[in-house]
């Protein structure tokens, strides 16, 4: 059983704000063009997250320091953020039990607890340090680039931590980065540390199935051979350039349609399971970071918001059925929970509570997301469905690999670069130049030259 994508509700013929049928039959031809493009991209050897599922040296490398450091470590905290981060906590929340860092040692298998420090704010670092036992944890320095300055932060403080401690640093850090660019690498190999390798054709965003990902899932028992296969076969469905059978094509298409021929520029995903929620943060950036680009002298691309059922029915859903008529909703079912609560009978002279009487919370949580569907589809609000048979790796690996091959498609469709992040460049010189960096100096006495804060217009 593999997932389903269904979009009877993304088209006009069934909810009178979607897709045009003919259009979207007729985007076969530009999303051939699209799949011929990223085909193009990858046997030029620039899109290695699509060889990640077939990349044995790499399951290697993290099955084998795995199991070097097996009943060692009773925390393992990852340092990193953005595409270094996103991932992994998508995984642990997906498929290890809910609240697992809070479990004793017991139910969690003997597996450390994994903490992931994304930001720099020193309330949660502190926090975070002061909980673990050092001598205990394992700290995986995450980075592509190798030279994050959040992430290099971390690790600065983190290493005179241990250093402080005198605890020696090859059996409490870990480095997954570039195999050769960046800071890390050298201070890998100048100290002995142990490295593992993010390929040098894999952007952070893109990283999950890498050893990003793979490593903390793998150090706290997530079985990364299935997710790997699961990934491997939505590889293999997607190598169709027939729209009508390759789920990324299609996800991206009537994505693309939807934003730029019927105004929806607004895409929220909305999963209906809580082992889900953060797949959806990890989708915003995704295809944010990947599609929020300048195009010629235009500015492209939608914009990605997280949503949970049903959680979302009581927050964002009155803006979703009357608000602006410029979103689609996408929502994320799983068809057999990993269990299910029976809600039972009571108080049967109040109707209110005696109809929920016998029924499953399961069943309540599934109503709810098809009574949303349909409520929407009847204001004309577009919607389609990915069903997971069941959240387990095999699974999550196929829909991560959907998402970031219809992230691929949907950055030729709109003729932007989808693997690169221009935009962020500036923000980051002018922290540089502030913070003192070398060689960012004209970067600083640009940003001193910035409109400053009007004391007028302060209110305290
Ligand atoms: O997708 C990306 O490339 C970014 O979001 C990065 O993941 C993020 O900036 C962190 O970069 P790095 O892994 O190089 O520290």
């Amino acid at each position: 059983m593999t997932l389903s994508l269904d979009y009877t509700f993304m088209l006009a013929d069934a909810v009178s704000g979607g897709v045009a049928p003919d259009g979207f039959g007729g985007a076969q031809t530009a999303f051939a063009a699209a799949h011929a493009a990223v085909a193009a991209r990858r046997a030029s050897g620039e899109l290695g997250f699509l060889d990640l599922p077939r990349n044995r040296e790499l399951v290697t490398q993290v099955l084998e320091y795995t199991a070097s450091v097996r009943g060692r470590y009773r925390d393992v905290v990852l340092l990193g953020i953005g595409g270094s981060a996103l991932g992994p906590i998508a995984l642990r929340n997906a498929l290890r039990p809910p609240q697992w860092n809070a479990l004793d040692d017991e139910a969690r298998a003997g597996q450390p607890r994994l903490h992931m420090l994304d930001n720099v704010d020193p309330v949660t670092i502190a926090a975070t340090l002061e909980r673990v036992q050092l001598a205990d944890t394992l700290f995986l320095v995450v980075s592509k680039s190798g030279g994050t300055a959040e992430t290099m932060a971390q690790y600065l403080v983190v290493r005179a931590r241990l250093e402080a401690a005198g605890l020696p640093l090859a059996r409490h850090l870990v480095f997954v980065t570039d195999p050769q660019k960046g800071a890390l690498r050298p201070i890998a190999t100048a100290e002995g540390l142990p490295a593992l390798d993010i390929p040098a054709n894999i952007g952070g965003r893109f990283s999950v199935l890498s050893p990003v990902g793979m490593l903390p899932a793998a150090l706290i028992g997530i079985d990364i051979e299935a997710m790997l296969a699961g990934a491997g076969d939505m590889v293999e469905r997607c190598a169709t350039d027939d729209l009508t059978r390759n789920p990324a094509g299609v996800f991206a298409t009537l994505q693309w349609l939807a934003d730029t021929t019927g105004g929806k520029h607004v895409q929220v995903l909305m999963p209906y399971a809580d082992p889900l929620r953060d797949i959806a943060a990890w989708f915003v950036q995704l295809w944010a970071e990947s599609l929020g680009k300048v195009r010629g002298d235009e500015h492209v691309g939608p914009t990605p918001v997280p949503a949970l059922g049903a959680t979302d029915q009581h927050a964002q859903v009155q803006l979703f059925m009357e608000g602006p008529r410029d979103k689609t909703i996408t929502f994320l079912a799983v068809e057999t929970p990993e269990r299910d609560v029976t809600i039972p009978g009571a108080h049967a002279d109040i109707p209110d509570l005696a109809y929920l009487g016998g029924h499953s919370l399961w069943e309540l949580l599934n109503i709810e997301r098809r009574a949303t569907a349909g409520a929407l589809a009847t204001r004309g609000r577009p919607s389609m469905t990915i069903a997971m048979p069941q959240v387990d790796p095999w699974h999550l690996g196929a829909l991560m690999m959907l998402f970031e091959i219809a992230t691929a498609y949907a950055g030729a469709l709109y003729g932007v670069n989808a693997f690169d992040q221009p935009g962020v460049e500036l923000g980051k010189r002018y922290t540089y130049g502030m913070m003192g960096r070398p060689g960012f100096e004209a970067a600083r006495a640009e940003f001193e030259q910035l409109p400053r804060s009007n004391p007028a217009r302060i209110l305290r």
